[in-house]
């Protein structure tokens, strides 16, 4: 249960504490923010409100934490990193808890989320020792006009601050993904969680602090956006902003200082099936890629782009499988499980309804209760309906039939986004030709979109976001280059 054994400290009357210098505290606002269980529609937690004079005070400890830090040797960074990792993966029932109450994610899957993001964070450890325990040598006499009278050294040295604002669908796994490749650098981290996850963030971060982390190194501010939001991200005191969620981020990057920026804001993954395509395995790709945590995923399949000499035969292989997902609440473990919010379902009824109006095939009869939506394959969907562009965050995945590849590929690039696609084929020059001519960060060949394995790049063009994730690519992200030149009075050549 929440709050409860380890997790004791971190709550105090029904209200879960904000962490900052290395403990509990309840805000001075002496308000709460509520958080409503997507299931039961009923408040289940509260966390503190925090003010802006406590993310000052946040921030000023966070500075001062980082500068000692980043002189503590790397292994012993690694050290620390490994602990949390071993003690997040202990008390992954608890954690997992808060995902089924907070986001309505699946039970199993919310166990994976924990016990993935400690596997993230043990990595995040080797892969810094590796890479940051070694920079470059330069030498002067290989650029044009030059002697040999400049030895370069280049390491790689922390931001400083570095801020995190992971999104509700992954509320501790993309945490994580910013607070490990952060610390191992030798940067502090101030995490603002968001509303729903917050309190399996707040247990989370719990882990860290009973790994022994220094004072301050990490702090946790929870509160409402239109008090703390803005004032987080423009804050002279932070120093890079690692933040995943939707179009806040576009307006983030309008507003933040001259720091570097990391941002993933959705996607509209194509998936594109030729007429080669073995169908069994694009069903099952859709079923997973389309309505995996009930299509809640910046990677979920959101549009099918299938040939019309197959479009049938796919269909009808699709609502197969869709009639044999569980629908129902996460403790038992359904497929689809209700959706973040009530302004969210709605948001996604619209886009069903607005594709009724204009005459798209219902492959299933559109079905909600409260925060549940039925899955949805809807076919024959054309360019003039809202869902053949919109994310829908939900369980709805609209098919295109097209007539020719290049249909396809146009589709996918008319998008505004650019996160992820996928190719079904069985010709491999194809599947190349149409990974080169698609738009997007990634493209899967013969499997559905997907951020993981958590080490591999991850990056989205257009308004998908800026620059690129994945544990190697955040860790170089959250540092800076920093060069020694020693200017020798006479060339100098080591001799053989
Ligand atoms: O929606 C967040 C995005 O990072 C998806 O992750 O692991 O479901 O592909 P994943």
């Amino acid at each position: 249960m929440a709050g409860t054994g380890v997790f004791e400290e971190i709550i105090e009357g029904d209200v879960f504490k904000y962490y900052t210098d290395g403990e509990w505290k309840k805000s001075a606002s002496g308000k709460s923010v509520a958080i409503i269980n997507p299931t039961t529609r009923t408040t289940q937690y509260k966390v503190q409100a925090c003010t802006q004079e406590e993310v000052n005070k946040v921030i000023e400890s966070s500075k001062i934490a980082q500068k000692q830090w980043a002189k503590t040797p790397l292994w012993k960074r690694a050290e620390l990193l490994h602990k949390a990792a071993a003690i997040l993966k202990e008390h992954k029932a608890p954690i997992a808890d808060c995902l089924v109450k907070e986001i309505a994610k699946p039970a199993k899957d919310s166990v994976t989320e924990v016990v993935r993001s400690g596997d993230l964070i043990s990595y995040c450890a080797e892969e810094g020792v590796r890479i940051l325990g070694e920079g470059k040598f330069l030498v002067s006499d290989s650029f044009p006009g030059n002697e040999r009278t400049k030895y370069c050294l280049t390491s790689k040295i922390p931001l400083g601050v570095v801020l995190a604002i992971p999104p509700f669908n992954y509320p501790v796994n993309l945490a994580v993904s910013k607070i490990g490749p952060a610390l191992i650098a030798g940067n502090s981290l101030v995490l603002k969680p968001p509303t729903q996850g917050a309190v399996a963030c707040l247990h989370m971060v719990q882990c860290f602090h009973l790994a022994g982390f220094p004072t301050g190194l990490i702090s946790c501010v929870t509160g409402k956006g239109s008090e703390i939001g803005d004032f987080l991200t423009m804050h002279p005191g932070v120093n890079c902003i690692s933040f995943t969620g939707g179009d806040t981020g576009i307006a983030i990057s309008k507003k933040a200082g001259m720091v570097p920026l990391q941002m993933e804001l959705g996607g509209k993954d194509a998936c594109i099936v030729l007429e080669d395509a073995d169908l069994d395995l694009v069903a099952a790709n859709i079923i997973k890629g389309g309505f995996s945590y009930s299509g809640q995923r910046c990677t979920a399949v959101k549009v099918v782009l299938v040939m019309e000499s197959v479009a049938d035969a796919l269909v009808e292989k699709v609502n197969a499988k869709v009639a044999k997902l569980k629908v129902g609440p996460p403790e038992e473990d359904c497929d689809i499980t209700p959706v973040v919010s009530e302004s969210s379902a709605n948001f996604i009824e619209g886009l069903a309804k607005d594709a009724k109006t204009k005459g798209a095939t219902f492959c299933q009869e559109y079905k909600r209760e409260g925060n549940l939506i039925w899955p949805l394959l809807l076919d024959n969907v054309r360019p003039d309906m809202r869902i053949a562009w919109e994310e829908p965050f939900g369980p709805i995945v609209p098919v295109i039939r097209i007539s020719s590849v290049e249909e396809g590929i146009h589709h996918c690039n008319a998008s505004n986004f650019g996160l992820q696609g996928c190719v079904f084929t069985k010709d491999i020059n194809k599947a190349i030709l149409i990974s080169d001519a698609m738009e997007t960060g990634t493209v899967q060949i013969n499997s559905a979109p997907a951020r993981g394995p958590d080490h591999f790049p991850f990056q989205g063009l257009k308004d998908s976001g800026i620059g690129s994730q994945g544990i190697t690519n955040s860790i170089n992200m959250m540092t800076k280059i920093k060069s020694t030149v020693f200017n020798l009075p006479t060339p100098s050549y080591t001799m053989g």
